[in-house]
């Protein structure tokens, strides 16, 4: 029996066991095997000869890097987002990217609502303050008052499936559901009872605002200082989505001058956001370092598709979570 060569594949990271060990079996693979992640140079060192390529939203991938991988066929990315990749340059290439949506929504969902508790109830601050030593007074009625999720209003910037899952978590505490997307959710007006609104009443009438768009040209900056200034002074700000779709520096400017109560971020305009960032100083944020879907569970489930997708591209199939889905006419070559 002839034994066809295997594909050869550039793993970005080291992805977690459950995946990574598909690939090794699969696949002729080369894993980046540090915790810092490669820069452009080292990673072009190491794709001259690459059909494929499991990456992660550290990683940029544009046409630049393309360039320096001439047999690359597929991208297979770890995150439901993948505003790191140039999907358009990569489809007029006829290069397949994948993603890796669906079995991270719940674990997202959680930390989206672990963020919203934390920053509406103290956690964090109550956390420091017990550990600094500052609890000397054993209990006051007005001590450390937050505000009550619970039959609250929460807003809903983007209903797809990660916006979704935050409704429904939304319902179990009582709260109205609003929601803002371009298309209309009727299965989420049903069984959540959520009212659609317009972009303005999202800002305007919760009590929290939890944002879930992808980023697009569309999105960057879509939570700036005007949409900030829409939002009650006593209204929180969640942002589990991506950095760039809020504008830090309105951000900062509404929080600084409590123009909005507090805001919960799990996302910066630049990752990991510079420990001098003026953000970090301020008591009524909480911030967490892009970490949302970041379960064992989840993790493993993420790396496990990334190989998937790679092992039905070669096998000739259409890989179960292709986003450029318009090469599937273009009669491509694809093995
Ligand atoms: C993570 O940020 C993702 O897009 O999955």
């Amino acid at each position: 029996m002839i034994k066809t060569p295997k594909h050869k594949v550039y793993v970005t990271r080291e992805l977690p066991d459950r995946g990574l060990s598909l690939i090794l079996e699969n696949f002729d693979a080369e894993v980046w095997r540090e915790y810092i992640p490669p820069t452009k140079d080292q990673l072009k060192e190491h794709i001259s000869d690459v059909e494929a390529i499991a990456s992660n939203v550290a990683d940029k991938v544009d046409g630049d890097l393309f360039d320096a991988a001439p047999k690359l066929r597929i991208v297979s990315q770890m995150a439901v987002g993948f505003d790191n990749i140039d999907v358009a340059e990569a489809t007029r290439r006829g290069i397949y990217v994948t993603n890796t949506p669906e079995v991270l929504t719940e674990t997202t969902a959680d930390y989206a609502f672990a963020l919203l508790l934390a920053v509406a109830r103290r956690v964090v601050e109550a956390d420091n303050y017990v550990r600094q030593g500052k609890w000397t007074v054993g209990w006051h009625p007005s001590f450390m008052q937050g505000r009550d999720v619970n039959g609250a209003t929460i807003g809903i910037v983007g209903a797809g499936r990660i916006g979704y899952a935050v409704a429904k978590r939304a319902k179990g505490f009582n709260m109205k559901i609003l929601y803002y997307d371009v298309a209309p959710r009727p299965e989420m007006e049903r069984e959540l009872n959520a009212k659609r609104v317009d972009l303005k009443t999202v800002f305007s009438e919760p009590d929290f605002v939890s944002v879930h768009v992808p980023l697009m040209i569309e999105t960057r900056h879509l939570v700036n200082e005007e949409k900030l200034s829409l939002m009650k002074k006593t209204a929180y700000l969640i942002n589990t989505s991506r950095g760039p779709v809020v504008d830090e520096k309105a951000l900062f400017d509404a929080l600084v001058h409590h123009k909005i109560a507090g805001a919960a971020i799990d996302v910066f305009e630049q990752e990991p956001t510079p420990s001098d960032n003026p953000l970090l100083k301020l008591e009524n944020l909480v911030v967490a370092p892009h970490i949302a879907s970041s379960s064992y569970e989840t993790r493993q489930k993420m790396s496990e598709l990334v190989a998937i997708n790679l092992i039905s591209y070669f096998k000739g199939e259409i890989p179960p979570n292709l986003v450029n889905k318009e090469l599937i006419n273009k009669n491509i070559k694809i093995i």
